[in-house]
């Protein structure tokens, strides 16, 4: 009888250290992704000098960890099945780049399919599952993008299940990236299957558009943003909304990539760069790099904003946040500056979903701009300011 209780009690307790080990992503995921600004045009050299990038201009310091290796890093299939990278774009082997990135204090992800094929048509995953998550676990990956092309009459939540439990029974902690657009509504069924799902198609190095592509089209930083008006409740530690990587730095106004990455930042998302840091701008990384901002993304309750007020190009986001402060976000999505005169007391931040209300009316606070990087009077007085196009004010408001 003691012998069974005491195999049961172990049997549980590899169960729960195994759990332990999936137990990523208690705040937002931070790293990098070659598929914005690269595309299929990546090879070994690349990711490594971008790990030497993260490092030497201290995005890493701020907060960025892994190095993403997205689509086309594929070559084929051998005759046991295993997949092998490109041997001329990666001729070193991916154990080798992973022991490099690891070198730096980073991590690597990498990028499959649960369909047949990639979105760039290279070996999908489907049917290799439990195959590819050993070989990715013996290489040292820590991260699996996991798209969704190629996959007629699958169904999502199976696909998805069945790489997580892959993953997991190859036993090494792998964050799982769900991307299948939202389609299937992730956000329904994700919570313990991946640590972060995306919830709209592909973002577009701009701020208000839609490229149409026949079939698909890619969203604009905005097009992003209006999706996400009700999924806030189904996100918080561990499993997380993703709007998708980031464009700053790819070509958009400055204006434009402060507003993108104050909106990703209060809608608590996975914080993935997807510029070029080995000729990146001083301008483009005092925007990803500034740590109060990223505080705001990376805030232990990991609460999404809600969109509080909307006076048309001018909408006020609210974020709840620890030690009962709420960061506060004005957006003009206009093209033409925009002047405010604020008064606190007539719009307290009331949030059903959190329980956490800001009665600007009784409690004065104190307002920290975070772009500004100054402290800038409290709630008793009207906030006056002017909100230049396509651009934010991002605020801390603390008792
Ligand atoms: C899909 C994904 C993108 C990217 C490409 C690669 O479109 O949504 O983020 O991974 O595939 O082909």
């Amino acid at each position: 009888m003691k012998k069974v209780l005491i195999l049961i009690l172990s049997f549980v307790a590899v169960l729960s250290i195994q759990a332990q080990k999936f137990d990523l992503a208690k705040t937002p995921p931070m790293g990098w992704n070659s598929w914005n600004k690269f595309a299929c045009d990546i090879n070994e050299d690349l990711i490594r000098q971008t790990a030497d990038a993260m490092v030497s201009t201290g995005m890493k310091a701020a907060g960025y960890e892994y190095i993403n290796i997205d689509d086309c890093w594929h070559g084929t299939r051998d005759s046991l099945g295993f997949i092998h990278p490109d041997p001329i774009r990666f001729p070193s082997g991916m154990k080798a780049l992973a022991d490099y990135v690891h070198s730096k204090g980073l991590k690597l992800g990498i990028y499959s399919d649960a369909g047949t094929q990639t979105c760039g048509g290279r070996p999908g995953s489907h049917g290799y599952e439990y195959q590819d998550a050993i070989t990715y676990a013996s290489w040292g990956i820590d991260y699996l993008k996991y798209d969704w092309c190629s996959t007629t009459g699958i169904n999502a939540e199976n696909a998805y299940k069945t790489m997580r439990d892959a993953l997991r029974s190859a036993g090494r902690p792998i964050l799982f990236s769900i991307c299948e657009w939202g389609d299937n509504n992730p956000w329904l069924w994700a919570k313990d299957i991946g640590h972060m799902w995306r919830t709209t198609g592909d973002i577009t190095n701009c701020f208000d558009c839609e490229k149409g592509f026949g079939g698909w089209s890619s969203l604009g930083v905005l097009q992003i943003l209006d999706k996400q008006k009700d999924l806030r409740k189904y996100a918080g530690p561990g499993h997380w909304n993703d709007p998708d990587m980031l464009e700053v730095g790819n070509g958009m106004s400055l204006n434009e990539d402060r507003a993108h990455f104050s909106l990703w930042c209060m809608l608590a998302a996975p914080l993935i760069s997807g510029n070029d840091l080995r000729n990146i701008s001083k301008e483009t990384l005092s925007i990803l790099t500034n740590a109060e901002v990223i505080a705001i993304d990376q805030d232990a309750l990991g609460i999404e904003c809600l969109k509080y007020l909307d006076f048309g190009n001018l909408e006020v986001y609210a974020k709840p946040l620890s030690n009962k402060e709420v960061a506060i976000c004005f957006l003009n999505r206009g093209e033409t500056a925009i002047p405010v005169d604020f008064n606190w007391k007539e719009f307290p931040v009331r949030d059903a979903l959190s329980g956490m209300n800001f009665e600007f009316g009784s409690k004065v606070y104190n307002i920290r701009d975070l772009w500004l990087h100054k402290n800038i009077g409290s709630t008793a007085t009207s906030l006056k300011a002017t909100i230049p196009a396509r651009d934010v004010i991002m605020l801390k408001l603390s008792e």
